[in-house]
């Protein structure tokens, strides 16, 4: 009796994160325990249910961005979970509640502190794990469809990357816009693709922008590149003109960031008709997506989106996701889980 108090008693007063101790590989990973403590003025305290394991993860990790975060951090880009307590000052969000953050930082673990004015409501009745996908990998391609361009049936776009986590996003959603879409993916993952009504195309064995121009010798209305900026040459050819390439791949380095800003304004004053627009979000306040979070919410609770999760993993396991997403196999998103939502599923969804 008194160890079953005693072991309920450490569950509540302490919480594990998967930590980054150093640049470089697995081996940087470690998961410490610290204490919990009450939320801040204007903070909420959220269990974390649900939190995808994203390409920006790794790159922090081994180094592979700009504006680096100094080591020790937690990943995790965005998170899905329940209020478990408020901090004073805090209206609009109440304990029990199911909320998401954007992050950038601090999801891969089993709570999270956040500003409460950032979290948006999910409805509890969605999947945590393919609503999560919604606060990153969806918004992204969501608002590049629909704010940065707007895309109407018929049209036709290309999509780089189009296996990934923003990629199957960019093919759920221009397949309810009733996009004709081409997708360049490794030949394994060509049914994924093809799964969504697009015509896979082999990057690695096929020259794109020769089978594009011989389908469609008319030219493609978008292009929407996840990759680096050695696809803006061959993305342009195939656009007819009017055309829009929209650029979101995260750049390596300060000097290739510099480059990318060089080279978006270079082909922009190519006198060819067409035009290249680059896509961020942000760090700071994102009020702003809580309407593009809720119309996404509101689809996949229609079941008009199916988010790919195609594995999931404990939280505390998450060095098992960073692997598996680093061996370049996986198509769709993996999702780390709250050990309660995690039993029961199977590791990979797909075997
Ligand atoms: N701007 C933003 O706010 C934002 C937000 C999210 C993500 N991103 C960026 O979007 C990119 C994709 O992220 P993600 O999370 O979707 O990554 P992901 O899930 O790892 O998917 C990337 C996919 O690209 C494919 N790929 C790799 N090299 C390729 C190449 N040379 N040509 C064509 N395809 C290639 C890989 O599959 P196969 O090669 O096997 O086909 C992989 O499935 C990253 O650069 C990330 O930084 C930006």
């Amino acid at each position: 009796m008194i160890a079953a108090s005693l072991s309920t008693q450490e569950v509540t007063t302490k919480f594990k994160s998967v930590v980054v101790t150093h640049r470089g590989g697995l081996d940087a990973v470690k998961i410490i325990e610290t204490d919990l403590r009450p939320p801040a003025a204007g903070e909420v305290r959220i269990k974390v249910l649900a939190s995808p394991v994203v390409q920006d993860d790794i790159a922090v990790r081994v180094g592979n961005r700009p504006f680096l975060q100094k080591p020790p951090f937690v990943p995790g880009y965005s998170v899905l979970g329940e209020v478990d307590a408020l901090g004073a000052d805090v209206s609009g969000v109440s304990v029990g509640d199911r909320v998401a953050a954007l992050t950038n930082f601090g999801g891969h673990a089993e709570t999270i502190y956040w500003d409460a004015a950032q979290v948006v409501q999910v409805p509890p009745t969605l999947d945590p794990a393919q609503a999560v996908v919604l606060i990153l990998n969806y918004l992204v391609a969501y608002q590049i469809m629909n704010r940065v361009v707007q895309v109407r049936p018929g049209d036709k776009a290309l999509i780089i990357g189009a296996s990934g986590g923003v990629g199957t996003a960019f093919l759920d959603l221009g397949r309810l816009a009733g996009l004709t879409m081409f997708g360049l993916a490794s030949a394994g993952k060509h049914p994924v693709i093809a799964d969504y009504g697009a015509m896979p195309i082999d990057y690695r064995t096929q020259d794109f922008a020769k089978v594009l121009q011989e389908i469609e010798p008319q030219g493609l209305d978008f292009v929407f590149n996840g990759m680096g900026e050695e696809y803006f040459k061959r993305g342009l050819a195939v656009l007819k003109r009017g055309g829009v390439l929209v650029h979101y791949g995260g750049p390596e380095s300060l000097s290739r960031f510099f480059l990318l800003v060089g080279k978006l304004i270079l082909y922009n004053v190519l006198p060819n008709g067409k035009a290249i627009k680059g896509y961020g979000t942000h760090r700071g306040d994102v009020r702003q997506y809580k309407d593009d979070w809720n119309t996404l919410f509101g689809l996949l609770a229609q079941g008009r989106i199916d988010p790919l999760v195609t594995a999931r993993f404990p939280i505390l396991d998450a060095t098992q996701a960073y692997a598996l997403l680093e061996s370049g196999r996986v198509a769709g998103n993996l999702v780390l889980m709250s050990p309660e939502l995690f039993q029961g599923k199977s590791r990979s969804e797909t075997e």
